[in-house]
C-alpha cells in the first residue's frame, strides 16, 4: 500500500526525476551489474572474454533453471518489465505471464458471490447491502482450501475449493458511485491535488456502511467447470465476513476490562448505543485484513494490519492519544491524505475513511476500548459457514501482516508473524499442544493455548558458514527478565493481581512488550513464509519479506538515530534506528529478504541462524546511496568483505542489460507445494524516481538453494501485486492485483487505469465486465493463472 489514500506506515517512493529507461541505461556499465548470485557467475562471464553479455545472457534465460534440493526447478522464462519506453506515455493496462501461460480474471470487486447477491451495477451505485454480497474491494492476501472427496471417494475433491480472500482496504473516491466519498477541495498544501468528491457530495453513514462492507474477508467456493475454475455464485459454504461482522474474542485476554466495549446496534443509517457493556469476549468485525494465514486444520486467519487509522475522535477537549493508542498510531483523524496533520481538529475532513465521524464504534472517545478489540489473528472456519469468526488473543496485538505455519516432526505448530511498520518486530506463536491430524475439532482451539515470543537477529557469525549469524527468540510472558533487568510482571503497563492478567496486558500491549525486552527493529516485516520439507531439505526455514524503511539509519537528511523506547513510549514509526546487520541498508527504499533457520527442526526452539536472501533493488540504478551511514560489511573475516551491504543493490534477475532489471519493495511472498518461492511487489507502480527501470509491480519466482530470480508478472499501472497461492496439484495459481490505478478521484476513475475490463472482456464464469465510457473504474481482482500445458505453474 502507499499513495495518497494509504496510511502513513506505508512509504510513498519519491519520484526524483523522470529519466527515460535509455538515458539510465546509456549512462550505465553493464559491468557493473550484479550477476554474482545467478545462474552465470561473474568469473564464468569474465573467462568467456569476448562473448557479448547481452547474447550471454540471453541465452541463459532460455535455459530452466534446474531443481535443486528441496526445489523442482523454473521452467519459464523471465518477462520483460512493464517501464515507460518513449514514445509511449504509461505502463501497459494489462497484466503479462511468461508465454504458454493463461491469465483470466476469477473475481473483480462487485463480482456477486452468494445467493441472491445482484450483479455489479458499474456506477457504483449499489449500496452497503449489496455490497455484503459482492466481493470487496482491494484484495490481499488469499488461501484456497480443497475440498474434501465427497461420498464413498477419499483424498481431495480436484474440481471443487473453496477460495478465502482478503479486502484491505478501499478506494473511497471510486466505492460512492460518481459523487464520492465527500465534496473536499483540492488543497495542494494538505497534498490533495484535486477536488475529491464532486461538489454537493456528502458524508453519510450509508456510505460508511458500504465501505464497512467493501472490508473484511470474501469466502468463495470455486469449481471447475469445463477446465475453467469459477466462483459458485449460489454454494451454501459463500459468506461475506465485514467490519461489522459479529465476531468472540477468545485466548488470555479475553475478558479483560481492556476488550470491554461499549455495545452498539449496527443499523443501516447510525449505530445506536445500548447502554451496555460487554464482558470483554465478544467484537464486532475485522479491518485492514492484509495477508493472511491458515492452519494445518483447515481453518483461515485474516490478520488485521493498519486497522489504527479508522479510529479517531471527535471530542475536541480530547487533546492527545493515550500512550497505548500513541504506541499503536491511533490518532485523531485517523489515515488523512497526504500532508494533512493528523493531530490538528480543522483538519478531520481530510481523514480517509471518516467512519469515526458518524460511527461512534469507531470514536476513541466514546469508547475508549474500542480499538483494543482490533490487530489480531481472527480464525474463520471456511467449512462451516455459520460460525462465528474469533479474535485469537494468544498471538498478541500488534499490526499483523501474515502468519505463516510451520510443524515440525512431532506436530508442534508455530505461527511466523510480521508487525508491519517502520522498526517494528518479528513475532512467533508456539501452540502448547502438537495438532491431531485425525480429528479435526480436537484442534480448534489450539490458537487459544501457547507462546508468543519476538524475535531478536543479532552479529554473532556462525563458525564455518559466511554471512550466517545467530538469533533468540525472546518469550513474551510474565517472568521473562526485561532490559531492565525486571520480570515483565513488574513492568507497571503489564502489573497485575495475577500472572495471567498480566499476559492479557503483555498481549493487550504487544509492541510495549517486545520494546522492553529490546527485541531487534526491522525494516517493516510483510509477509512470512515457510519453505516446505521436501525431499532431502527438512530444515524449518522461514522467510520474511522487509519491504522498505525511510527510517533507517541516517537518510539523506539527518545521521541521528533513535530506537524504540524500552518504557513503550514511542509513537509509532517515529524511531530512526541505526543500520544493524539484519537492517544494513540507510534510508532501506528497496527493502530486503530476511530468513532463518530454527535450531534442531523444532518449532519450539528459541535459537536460529538467519542470513539474508536478498538486498533487493535495481542492479542498474542511478539512486545514490548514503555513504555517511555506517555501512556494516558481511565479516571481516572472509573474502569478500569488501562488500559493505549498505552499498548493494542486487535484485538477482538474470536479465538483459539492454532492457532492464530487478524488483524491490518485495511483500507478498508464498512457498508453493513443491519448493518454489513466489514473491510479489508493492512500490508505487507508476515507473518513476528509483522504479524507472524496474517499472510496476510484479510477481517473480525465487530458486531458494541458489537465489536466482526470474520474472513471471507484471502488472497494470499503480497497483500492487499481492496475494497468491495454487491448488494443492500446482496447476491452477490465484494472484491478487490490488488498488489498480490508485489515487484516482470520484471526477475521473480511471485517470491511471482502467483494469481489468482495459484487458478482459468477461470473467471466467462468463460475466461480462462492463467498460461503458463515463461509467467505467479500475476494479481489484482476483486472477487465475493456468498452464497452457496443464501442467504446474512455475514448471
Ligand atoms: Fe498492507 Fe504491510 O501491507
Ligand atoms: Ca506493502
Ligand atoms: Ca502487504
Amino acid at each position: 500500500m502507499k499513495g495518497i489514500h494509504h496510511p502513513r506506515n506505508d512509504v510513498t517512493i519519491n519520484p526524483s526525476g523522470n529519466e527515460s529507461i535509455h538515458d539510465v541505461i546509456g549512462r550505465t556499465d553493464p559491468g557493473r551489474r550484479t550477476f554474482l548470485k545467478t545462474a552465470v557467475s561473474a568469473s564464468v562471464l569474465a573467462s568467456l572474454g569476448g562473448v557479448s553479455l547481452s547474447g550471454l545472457v540471453r541465452a541463459v534465460e532460455a535455459a530452466p533453471v534446474p531443481a535443486g534440493p528441496g526445489f523442482p526447478g523454473i521452467g519459464f522464462e523471465s518477462i520483460p518489465p512493464s517501464v515507460i519506453v518513449p514514445p509511449a506515455i504509461s505502463i501497459v493496462d494489462e497484466v503479462r505471464v511468461p508465454a504458454g501461460y493463461k491469465v483470466e480474471v476469477l473475481a473483480a470487486w462487485g463480482d456477486p458471490i452468494m445467493p441472491k447477491a445482484p450483479n455489479w451495477l458499474e456506477d457504483a451505485s449499489q449500496d452497503a447491502s449489496a455490497q455484503a454480497m459482492q466481493f470487496g474491494m482491494h484484495v490481499d492476501g488469499s488461501h484456497f482450501f480443497q475440498y474434501p472427496q465427497s461420498g464413498r471417494g477419499s483424498g481431495v475433491n480436484p474440481v471443487r475449493g473453496i477460495l478465502c480472500v482478503n479486502h484491505e482496504y478501499t478506494h473511497e473516491e471510486i466505492l460512492h458511485a460518481d459523487l464520492g466519498l465527500e465534496y473536499v477541495a483540492a488543497n495542494p498544501a494538505k497534498g490533495i491535488a484535486a477536488d475529491l468528491g464532486k461538489p454537493g457530495s456528502v458524508l453519510t453513514v450509508p456510505k460508511i456502511r458500504k465501505s464497512q462492507a467493501a472490508h473484511g474477508v470474501s469466502v468463495m467456493e470455486v469449481r471447475k467447470n469445463a477446465g475453467k475454475w469459477q466462483v459458485a455464485r449460489n454454494s451454501p459454504f459463500a459468506r461475506r465476513i465485514t467490519a461489522n461482522t459479529p465476531m468472540r474474542i477468545s485466548g488470555p485476554a479475553a475478558g479483560n476490562d481492556l476488550l470491554k466495549l461499549k455495545e452498539f446496534r449496527i443499523l443501516p443509517d447510525r449505530s445506536e448505543y445500548t447502554g451496555r457493556t460487554t464482558d470483554g469476549t465478544v467484537a464486532w468485525g475485522t479491518a485492514n485484513n492484509c495477508a493472511h494465514g491458515y492452519t494445518p486444520w483447515g481453518t483461515y486467519l485474516a490478520c488485521e494490519e493498519n486497522w489504527n487509522g479508522y479510529f479517531g475522535w471527535t471530542d475536541a477537549t480530547k487533546a492527545s492519544p493515550t500512550k497505548l493508542e500513541n504506541r499503536y498510531g491511533i490518532s485523531r483523524n485517523g489515515f488523512v491524505y497526504g500532508g494533512a496533520s493528523p493531530s490538528a481538529a480543522a483538519d478531520a475532513i481530510y481523514s480517509i475513511y471518516k467512519w469515526y465521524q458518524k460511527d461512534g464504534r469507531w470514536d476513541t472517545a466514546v469508547d475508549p476500548n474500542a480499538a483494543n478489540t482490533f490487530g489480531w489473528r481472527v480464525e474463520i472456519d471456511p467449512f462451516d459457514p455459520g460460525s462465528t469468526p474469533v479474535k485469537r488473543t494468544a498471538l498478541g496485538r500488534f499490526k499483523c501482516e501474515s502468519a505463516q505455519y510451520v510443524t515440525d516432526d512431532e506436530r508442534h505448530v508455530a505461527f511466523y508473524m510480521g508487525d508491519d511498520e517502520r522498526n517494528e518486530y518479528i513475532y512467533k506463536f508456539v501452540c502448547a499442544r502438537p495438532y491431531n491430524p485425525r480429528n479435526r475439532k480436537d484442534n480448534l482451539d489450539l490458537l487459544d493455548h501457547g507462546r508468543l515470543y519476538v524475535a531478536k537477529f543479532t552479529s554473532e557469525g556462525v563458525p564455518g558458514t559466511q554471512r550466517t549469524y545467530r538469533g533468540a527468540w525472546i518469550a513474551l510472558q510474565p517472568d521473562t527478565i526485561a532490559l531492565d533487568g525486571k520480570p515483565l510482571r513488574e513492568n507497571p503497563e503489564f502489573k497485575a493481581s495475577s500472572d495471567a492478567d498480566s499476559l492479557a496486558l503483555i498481549l493487550i500491549k504487544t509492541r510495549m512488550a517486545a520494546d522492553a525486552v529490546g527485541a531487534t527493529m526491522m525494516d517493516r516485516p510483510e509477509w512470512t513464509a515457510a519453505r516446505p520439507r521436501t525431499g532431502s531439505f527438512q530444515d524449518i526455514e522461514i522467510y520474511c519479506t522487509l519491504t522498505n524503511n525511510n527510517r533507517r539509519g541516517g537518510g539523506a537528511s539527518t545521521s541521528a538515530t533513535s530506537a524504540n523506547s524500552p518504557g513503550g513510549s514511542t509513537a509509532a514509526a517515529s524511531a530512526r534506528p541505526a543500520v544493524d546487520i539484519a537492517n544494513p541498508r540507510p534510508d532501506n527504499d528497496y527493502g530486503h529478504i530476511i530468513r532463518w533457520r530454527e535450531d534442531g527442526r523444532s518449532v519450539r526452539t528459541t535459537g536460529f541462524e538467519w542470513d539474508i536472501f536478498v538486498l533487493c533493488g535495481d542492479s542498474a540504478t542511478t539512486k545514490t546511496l548514503d555513504t555517511t551511514a555506517p555501512a556494516p560489511v558481511y565479516d571481516p573475516t572472509i573474502a569478500d568483505a569488501s562488500i559493505a551491504l549498505a552499498d548493494v543493490y542486487e535484485g538477482n534477475i538474470v536479465d538483459n542489460p539492454a532492457g532492464s532489471a530487478d524488483f524491490g519493495a518485495p511483500d507478498g511472498m508464498w512457498f508453493d507445494y513443491f519448493g518454489r518461492l513466489w514473491i510479489q511487489t508493492d512500490q508505487a507502480g507508476d515507473a518513476k524516481g528509483d522504479w524507472v527501470n524496474i517499472g510496476s509491480n510484479v510477481m517473480v519466482c525465487a530458486d531458494p538453494n541458489t537465489k536466482e530470480v526470474r520474472r513471471f508478472l507484471t502488472s497494470p499501472p499503480n497497483c500492487e501485486v499481492t496475494g497468491v497461492v495454487t491448488t494443492p496439484d500446482g496447476t491452477a495459481m490465484f494472484v491478487g492485483i490490488q488498488h489498480p490505478g490508485e489515487d484516482s478521484t470520484a471526477s475521473d476513475p480511471t485517470a491511471y487505469s482502467n483494469w481489468p475490463q482495459s484487458q478482459f472482456a468477461t470473467n471466467t464464469a462468463g460475466a461480462a465486465l462492463p467498460n461503458t465510457p463515463g461509467k467505467r473504474r479500475p476494479r481489484s481482482s482476483v486472477l487465475v493463472i493456468t498452464k497452457l500445458d496443464g501442467g504446474v505453474v512455475g514448471s
